[in-house]
C-alpha cells in the first residue's frame, strides 16, 4: 500500500507566534511521526508576497520559521522540508489550474471576499488594494497540495476553505484531462481552537495581537500579563467562557490541568495567578525548544542547506509528475502525436466530424468521419472551399434529409444508420469543428 501523504506549509510573513504553534506546527510535526505516512513541509514564501512587501521581513520570516520547525521536532532525513519558492513547478502547476478554476469559484474565498467587503463599507471602489496575488492565493494553494498528491493537510480552521477549493480544482482538472490528481481533505485539529491574542481576537500577525512563539521567557512573562480579561477581583468567580488566558491554557494543558483550573476560576482565582499558571504551563513546554531554536536561528547558512536538501528531494517527485501533466494538457513534443488523454473529457468529447480537404486534381472536399475515425460520408469534389462549407452547412441544419438533395455525396455502403445518428449528433451540437 501506498503510504499516507500529508502536507503542509506555512505563510512566512512574519514570526511564528502561538498560535501558528498550537493550530499549525505542533499538529503536523506530531503528524508526520507515524510510520505510513509520507510528510511534506515548506515554506510557503511565494504566498508570503501576498501580504508583504518587505523583503527583509519576508528573508527573516523563511529562516524564523524554519528554525522553528526544525527546532519543534521536524527531522528533515524523515520527511521532506522544502521551501516553495525553491520548486518552479508550483508556480507552473498554478498556472495549468488557474485555466481549470472558475473566476466564480475564487470570487467567493473569504480573504478575497473580505477585501471586497471593507472597501464597500468605506465606499471605495470594491478592488481597491486588491492584487491579482490575492485572488490567486486559493489557486497558488492548492498547486502547493496537488503538486504532491497529498491526501491529508493540517491546517487551522481558517484554511479549511483553501482545502475545499483545492478538491474542487482537482476535480475540475480531472474531469478534463482524466484522474491526475488524487483529492485533498482538511485535517483539523479536533480540540485546538483557535487562539485568542492579546486583544481577545484571533491571534494573528495581521492584527498585531500575537504572542511570539519563542520571546524570550521574560517578554513571554510580560506578554502574557498583557492579555485583556474581564474587571472582576479577586475572590470573585470567573467565567472561562471567552476567557483568553484559558483558551491558551487549554491549549498547552492536559484535560486534567484545563479541569483544574476551571475549578480555580470558580473558586475566584485572581487574574494574576490565572496569567502565572499560563505563563509557567507554557514555559514548561517551550523552553526546550527555544533553546534549540537560539542555536539555530545562529546557523543561516546550515538552515540554507537543509532547504536545499530538501527541494531537491521534492523535486525528484514534482518534477516527472508535472511532465506528466503538461503531457496531459497538451504541452508536448511535437514529434510524436499523442493519443487523447484516457478517461478524460478529451476522450469522451470525440464525436463525428467533418474534415475538408483539396486534392491533386485541385478540387475541395470533404468527408464526415464518426467518433472512432471510420468513413462515413464521401462528397465530391467543389469547385471552391466556400461551396464545400456550404453543402456541409446544408447537411448540418437539414440533416438526413439533405443527402437526398445532394447527389454528390456518397454515403459509404451499410452505414446509414450511423450517418443518420451522426448528422443528428452534430446539428444537436451546433456548428462543426474546424477541419484539419
Ligand atoms: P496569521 O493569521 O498570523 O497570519 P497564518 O495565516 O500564517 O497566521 O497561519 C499559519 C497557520 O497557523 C495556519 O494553519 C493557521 O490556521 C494557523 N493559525 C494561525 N493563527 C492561528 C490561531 N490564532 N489559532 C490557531 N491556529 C492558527
Ligand atoms: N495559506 C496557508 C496559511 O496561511 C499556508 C499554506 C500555503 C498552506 N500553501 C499551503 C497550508 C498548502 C497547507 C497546504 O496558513
Amino acid at each position: 500500500m501506498q503510504n499516507l501523504r500529508v502536507l503542509t506549509g506555512i505563510t512566512t510573513s512574519g514570526t511564528p507566534h502561538l498560535g501558528n504553534y498550537v493550530g499549525a506546527i505542533r499538529p503536523s510535526v506530531r503528524a508526520s511521526r507515524p510510520a505510513g505516512v509520507q510528510s511534506f513541509y515548506f515554506l510557503a514564501d511565494y504566498h508570503a508576497l501576498v501580504k508583504v512587501g518587505d523583503p527583509v521581513r519576508v528573508q527573516r520570516s523563511t529562516l524564523e520559521i524554519a528554525a522553528t520547525w526544525l527546532a519543534c521536532g521536524l527531522d528533515p532525513q524523515h520527511v521532506t522540508f522544502y521551501r516553495q519558492s525553491d520548486i518552479a513547478e508550483i508556480p507552473e502547476l498554478t498556472w495549468l489550474l488557474s485555466c481549470v478554476t472558475g473566476k466564480g469559484l475564487l470570487n467567493r474565498a473569504h480573504a478575497y471576499k473580505a477585501a471586497l467587503d471593507k472597501n464597500n463599507a468605506a465606499g471605495d471602489d470594491p478592488d481597491q488594494g486588491v492584487s491579482v496575488g490575492l485572488f490567486m492565493y486559493p489557486v497558488l494553494m492548492a498547486a502547493d497540495i496537488l503538486l504532491f498528491n497529498a491526501q491529508q493537510v493540517p491546517v487551522g480552521r481558517d484554511q479549511v476553505q483553501h482545502i475545499e477549493m483545492a478538491r474542487d480544482i482537482a476535480v475540475s482538472f480531472n474531469h478534463l484531462y482524466g484522474e491526475h490528481f488524487l483529492l485533498p481533505a482538511a485535517a483539523v485539529e479536533a480540540h485546538v481552537a483557535t487562539l485568542p491574542g492579546l486583544d481577545g481576537r484571533k491571534m494573528s500577525k495581521s492584527y498585531d495581537n500575537t504572542i511570539p512563539l519563542f520571546a524570550p521567557r521574560e517578554q513571554l512573562r510580560k506578554l502574557i500579563l498583557s492579555i485583556v480579561t474581564d474587571s472582576r477581583a479577586p475572590g470573585e468567580p470567573k467565567d472561562t467562557e471567552g476567557s483568553a488566558p484559558f483558551q491558551i491554557y487549554q491549549a498547552f494543558a492536559s484535560a486534567p490541568e484545563s479541569a483544574a483550573l476551571a475549578q480555580a476560576y470558580a473558586d475566584g482565582i485572581s487574574w494574576g495567578e490565572v496569567k502565572q499558571a499560563l505563563f509557567e504551563r507554557i514555559e514548561r513546554e517551550l523552553a526546550p525548544l527555544r533553546e534549540v531554536y537560539d542555536e539555530l536561528m545562529q546557523e543561516p547558512a546550515h538552515i540554507e542547506r537543509v532547504l536545499r536538501d530538501g527541494a531537491e528531494k521534492a523535486r525528484a517527485s514534482a518534477t516527472p509528475f508535472c511532465a506528466r501533466l503538461r503531457q496531459a494538457v497538451g504541452l508536448r513534443a511535437l514529434e510524436r502525436a499523442a493519443p487523447a488523454a484516457p478517461g478524460g473529457k478529451a476522450a469522451r468529447l470525440a464525436r463525428p466530424a467533418f474534415k475538408q480537404y483539396r486534392q491533386s486534381d485541385g478540387l475541395f472536399y470533404f468527408k464526415l468521419l464518426d467518433a472512432q475515425g471510420r468513413l462515413l460520408l464521401q462528397s465530391a469534389g467543389f469547385a471552391t472551399p466556400q461551396a464545400a462549407a456550404a453543402a456541409i452547412a446544408h447537411l448540418q441544419g437539414r440533416g438526413s434529409a439533405a443527402l437526398a438533395e445532394m447527389p454528390a455525396l456518397q454515403p459509404q455502403p451499410g452505414q446509414s444508420q450511423a450517418l443518420a445518428s451522426a448528422l443528428q449528433e452534430l446539428s444537436k451540437a451546433g456548428g462543426h469543428k474546424r477541419f484539419a
